[in-house]
C-alpha cells in the first residue's frame, strides 16, 4: 500500500505570516498533524529550515511528543540542524537543498557534488536509528550517488513532472525520468519515496512510477482543506454570533 507522509510546514506558514515572534498563535501545525493522521496519513513530514521561515524549533519538538505516526524531518545537510535531528530523533530525516552549492539546477539535492558530507551526516544519522532519505532529481548520475551514500531512501524530486503537467509531450518525459530513476534506485537497492507540487490532478498518473512507498504532500492538501473546510468555519461563526442581542 502506497503510503502518504502529509507536510505541514504549509500550516506554519500561515501562522507565521500573522504570529511571527510570537509563542502561540493560529493555525497550530500540531493539531493540524493529529488531524492528518487521524484522517490515515502514516507520516507527518516537517521542514525545519535555517531560517525557520516557517516550522519552529518548538513545533518539532511538540510533535515529537505528540505524533503517533511517523516524523519525517526535512533539514539541510547543515551543523546546527544535524544536532537537533540527532536530539529530537525522527524516524527518518531527508536531507532537502537549502544554499546554492546543494543544489542541482533542477532542484534536488547535488548528492554528486556533496558526497563525503552526505556520507558523513548519513552515518551519524543511522549510528541513533535514525534512516536517510536523500531527496534529487530523477537523474541517474545522483541515484548512483545516492546508493553510494548509504542513504536508505531517495525521494524523488515530482516538481519538474508537476510544473510540465498540462504540456503532454513534457510531461511523458518527466514520468519516464521518474520510471526509469525509480527502477534503476530499486535495482541499486535503495527504498523510493516521492514528492513535491503531487495534487488532486497529477497523483493519478504517478502510478505509472514502480516501487513507490511513500509520497509526500502538502500544498495541494492543505489549499483543497480551505475549500472543503470553508463552509463550515463560516457556519460555526455566524452560529457564535447568533446571541448577539438585537439592535434597536
Ligand atoms: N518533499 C520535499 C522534500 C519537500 O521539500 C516538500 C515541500 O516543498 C514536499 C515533499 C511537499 O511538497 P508540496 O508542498 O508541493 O506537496
Amino acid at each position: 500500500m502506497l503510503k502518504l507522509g502529509v507536510n505541514i510546514d504549509h500550516v506554519a506558514t500561515i501562522r507565521e505570516a500573522r504570529y511571527r515572534g510570537r509563542t502561540t498563535g493560529e493555525p497550530d501545525p500540531i493539531a493540524a498533524a493529529l488531524i492528518c493522521e487521524h484522517a490515515g496519513a502514516h507520516g507527518i513530514t516537517a521542514h525545519l529550515r535555517e531560517d525557520r521561515r516557517h516550522i519552529l524549533d518548538r513545533d518539532i519538538v511538540k510533535l515529537r511528543e505528540s505524533i503517533k505516526t511517523r516524523l519525517n524531518l526535512e533539514m539541510a545537510n547543515s551543523p546546527e540542524i544535524i544536532q537537533i535531528a540527532l536530539r529530537i530523533k525522527p524516524e527518518i530525516v531527508c536531507l532537502v537543498p537549502e544554499r546554492r552549492q546543494e543544489l542541482t539546477t533542477e532542484g534536488g539535492l547535488d548528492v554528486v557534488g556533496n558526497l563525503a558530507s552526505l556520507i558523513d551526516t548519513r552515518k551519524k544519522m543511522n549510528a541513533a536509528g535514525i534512516d536517510v532519505s536523500l531527496f534529487i532529481d530523477p537523474d541517474p548520475r545522483q541515484i548512483e550517488a545516492a546508493a553510494k551514500s548509504g542513504a536508505q531512501f531517495i525521494e524523488l524530486h515530482t516538481g519538474a513532472f508537476a510544473d510540465k503537467f498540462h504540456d503532454a509531450n513534457e510531461r511523458d518525459k518527466e514520468l519516464q525520468r521518474l520510471i526509469s530513476g525509480a527502477t534503476q534506485a530499486h535495482g541499486l537497492g535503495l527504498s523510493v519515496n516521492a514528492g513535491h507540487g503531487l495534487n488532486y490532478d497529477n497523483l493519478q498518473m504517478l502510478r505509472q512510477v514502480p516501487h513507490l512507498i511513500e509520497l509526500n504532500i502538502g500544498h495541494s492538501i492543505i489549499s483543497r482543506a480551505i475549500f472543503i473546510g470553508l463552509a463550515n468555519a463560516v457556519r460555526e461563526m455566524l452560529q457564535l454570533m447568533e446571541n448577539y442581542p438585537a439592535s434597536s
